[in-house]
């Protein structure tokens, strides 16, 4: 009745960004991420059938359980349990800043809740309830690179990779993002006149990044992967108020990745839905690459490739 379990945030190459359907959270966008191995959730689920609702605590405080409870009713339905459950989830980075935590958060606790309530599930199925909840969080279920379509019953699956690609996190910020991604896609949804044309390129960007992975061409991987992220970003731009999560720094970040490819380092950038960069690079680089950032940043991790989510208590 309580299990402890972890999982990486992950970056996406190819943007997901915008939902074909509300009801089950299908993405609009085809995506290709990488999962952070630097970067951590840890969350454990406890039934208690003394409880009258479920109780999450975020990194010692309490927050709202709403979307948390709504992927526990799932696999409450699936094993029959009603009692409700203390969930404890801790992040060893900055929550809710656009690095990603919702999807390694409800990654961690699709893997804990199973668990804890001795469901039986698929990892392809452990996936679709993450997605449920949070479409990046179906990635963050698998390590490695890993892809996520658009159909109705979209699960995550592993890709092959031949390229060696490690990610250096420029934090920006450590306070918490404007806007959340749920309610910023669908804002860019109803007003950015670039949204139709956002949605009919993304397939194009996925299989570029898909082949440009299979082949082992880095340069390919982050020529596409930059182009994904700053099309995303001038989508968002163009949306009425304009969705705007650049910061000066962030601008700083990018002239500084631009730099590093005018002194012959492989670099690439991606932004997700916050002021943060995170760079694509040879491992061998990464050291070079974080102190090229550093002067932008409050903080760089480097991330080598992590692993799928998994139980550890
Ligand atoms: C910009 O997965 O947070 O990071 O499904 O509404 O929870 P919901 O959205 P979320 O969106 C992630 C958007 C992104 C790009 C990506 O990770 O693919």
């Amino acid at each position: 009745m309580r299990a402890t379990a972890i999982a990486h945030p992950n970056v996406a190459l190819a943007k997901y960004w915008g939902k074909r359907a509300i009801p089950g959270n299908v993405p609009a966008t085809p995506s290709i991420s990488v999962s952070l191995g630097g970067l951590q959730t840890r969350t454990t689920v406890e039934l208690d059938p003394s409880l009258t609702k479920d109780v999450l605590t975020l990194n010692g405080a309490l927050a709202d359980s709403t979307r948390a409870s709504a992927l526990l009713d799932e696999v409450r339905a699936l094993a029959g349990i009603t009692a409700f459950a203390r969930i404890e989830s801790h992040n060893d980075f900055p929550t809710a800043s656009g690095l990603a935590s919702s999807a390694s958060g409800f990654a961690a606790l699709a893997r804990a809740a199973v668990t804890a309530m001795g469901v039986s599930v698929d990892d392809r199925e452990l996936s679709r309830i993450a997605r449920r909840a949070s479409a990046s969080a179906a990635r963050s279920v698998f390590g490695g690179f890993v892809a996520l379509g658009t159909e109705d019953n979209a699960a995550a699956e592993p890709v092959e990779s031949a390229a060696h690609v490690t990610v250096v996190v420029a934090a920006v910020t450590l306070g918490p993002k404007l806007q959340s991604s749920t309610s910023g896609m669908e804002h860019c949804r109803a007003t950015s006149p670039y949204y139709d044309a956002w949605v009919a390129d993304a397939p194009r960007v996925a299989a570029e990044i898909r082949a440009a992975l299979a082949a082992g061409d880095l340069e390919r991987v982050g020529v596409a992967a930059e182009a994904s992220a700053l099309r995303m970003h001038a989508c968002m731009m163009a949306s009425a108020p304009a969705l705007l999560y650049f910061q000066p720094a962030t601008l700083d970040l990018l002239a500084r990745v631009r730099a590093l490819r005018a002194e012959g380092v492989a670099a690439w950038a991606t932004i997700d839905a916050g002021p943060h960069v995170k760079v694509l690079c040879a491992p061998r680089d990464a050291t070079r690459v974080a102190e090229k950032l550093a002067p932008s940043a409050v903080r760089t991790i480097i991330a080598h490739v992590g692993g799928p989510a998994r139980v550890v208590e």
